[in-house]
């Protein structure tokens, strides 16, 4: 069947940071090729679902999400665009179980969307989850002049640890660093574009190595250097990262270079040796440890943040209580934790020893219980503190704004005058569970 091209279109991301620019890289291509995105209450003519593929019930939600758009209450159905990884995932899988898809294109291919518009339009079968030689980066237009306070820019993608729970090496495939000279271009573009603080963006970002524009090696830690000497550009910050690619360097430089963020985004995993072997995380609880004390030591007020999984596999009760043990001793600023989700094609999808979703349910409680209380106490401690915050949306209140503090807090503030995109000095005034209230005391110039 032929349809219309398209002229109003959603992006809808779900999962991590790097789909959330992948979105963002979409949206801009729609927008560079004349369509432009529906207003609220609109029914777009083009609905982009940028999917996740790490946990099942992400997945699930995906053919629930078609099967609504497929049968609208009025009116047409929109072009139904599956993007992300599982799209590259179940390809050919999601056009047999849902008619419905027009589109389906992987996290490497994405790219090519204008072109795959006009095949589904033209009512040809449009799928592509080839992971092409050369980089969709090298292709796509410049970044939008419109951007948000705080930005994401993706630099490194994919992943060769091979953990043996995770589906990304099969979704988003090898490690590769984008080049210094992109990198560093498209973070001007962004502050040209409005943008203060700038998220660099990788399954392994701390993996990244690259050549200076001197011709020089660099790690991750030389990237974020030279980006602090970008004028207008307030805030560095990066993530995920994982504990064996934390260099010397990169630990260094929390402690002199100043636009960097005190927050570290470091996922351990688990607390258990064996566990942490069977999931093929190649560090141990105590070498890890010594890594967050080492970090401690040249920035001793960095929030540390992490991700756990429950019921891997064989988890004993010891086991697991090694996971508590390891939060205890490292005091999180705030966490993810999630039940473990055996995913097909992984090693440890056929592992014995599968833990019960009872089990599962007890241990995830435990551990967010005392993840929360960890992330309360946190915040509370930040109360009587003069810091900034980066302004970066509105909140529910008349002249409230909601930004973040430099160790990632929601701040809520209300000051005369104030607009998104401002930072702010500001006294921490009272502090829950999950955002602070801060005393507005002046607006901060940018460098
Ligand atoms: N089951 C549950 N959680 C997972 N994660 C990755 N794979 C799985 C899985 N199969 C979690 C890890 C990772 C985060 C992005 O998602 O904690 O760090
Ligand atoms: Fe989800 Fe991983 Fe894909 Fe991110 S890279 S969207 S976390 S499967």
């Amino acid at each position: 069947m032929t349809r219309t091209t398209p002229k109003t279109y959603q992006v809808k991301s779900f999962g991590c940071q790097m789909n959330v620019y992948d979105g963002d890289r979409m949206s801009e291509m729609l927008s560079a090729e004349g369509m432009r995105p529906a207003s609220d209450g609109e029914a777009p003519d083009i609905v982009v679902l940028n999917t996740c593929h790490i946990r099942e019930r992400a997945a699930e939600r995906v053919y629930s999400d078609i099967g609504r758009l497929a049968k609208p209450e009025t009116g047409e159905r929109p072009m139904i665009a599956v993007a992300g990884c599982v799209a590259q995932a179940e390809g050919g899988e999601i056009v047999r179980r849902a008619r419905d898809v027009d589109i389906v294109v992987g996290p490497q291919a994405y790219h090519r969307l204008p072109e795959l518009v006009a095949k589904a339009a033209r009512g040809e079968n449009a799928l592509d989850t080839d992971m092409p030689l050369n980089s969709k980066f090298d292709v796509l237009p410049q970044r939008a002049r419109n951007q948000r306070p705080s930005a994401f820019l993706t630099v490194q993608e994919g992943c060769d640890k091979f953990c043996t729970y995770c589906v990304v090496p099969y979704t988003r495939g090898a490690e590769i660093s984008r080049p210094w000279a992109a990198i560093v271009d498209e973070a001007k573009a962004l502050v040209d574009g409005g943008a203060r603080e700038i998220t660099l963006l990788g399954q392994n970002v701390n993996a990244w190595t690259g050549e200076d524009d001197k011709g020089q090696m660099q790690g991750l830690d030389g990237l974020i250097r030279a980006l602090d000497k970008l004028p207008g550009l307030a805030r560095i910050r990066y993530m995920t990262s994982h504990p064996n690619d934390m260099t010397e360097g990169l630990i260094a430089a929390h402690g002199d270079v100043e636009k960097l963020m005190p927050f570290l985004h470091l996922p351990v995993q688990a607390g258990s040796d064996p566990i942490l072997k069977a999931m093929n995380r190649s560090h141990t609880a105590s070498s890890y440890l010594r890594l967050i004390e080492r970090v401690r030591a040249v920035r001793p007020d960095i929030a540390v943040s992490g991700d756990f999984i429950v019921g891997f596999p064989g988890e004993s009760d010891a086991d697991f209580e090694a996971t508590l043990q390891i939060v205890r001793d490292v005091d999180y600023a705030m966490a993810y934790s999630f039940k473990y989700s055996p995913r097909p094609g992984t090693p440890a999808a056929s592992m014995d020893g599968q833990i019960s979703a009872d089990v599962m349910d007890a241990r995830l409680k435990a551990l967010q219980e005392l993840l929360n209380e960890q992330q309360h106490r946190f915040n509370l401690a930040t109360i009587g503190r003069r810091t900034q915050v980066l302004l970066e949306r509105n909140g529910k209140l008349p002249g409230q704004l909601i930004g973040k503090s430099p160790w990632l807090q929601s701040i809520h503030v209300i000051a005369d005058g104030a607009r998104i995109g401002d930072m702010y000095d500001v006294e921490i005034s009272a502090a829950g569970p999950n955002s602070l209230t801060g005393t507005p005391l002046g607006a901060l110039e940018f460098a």
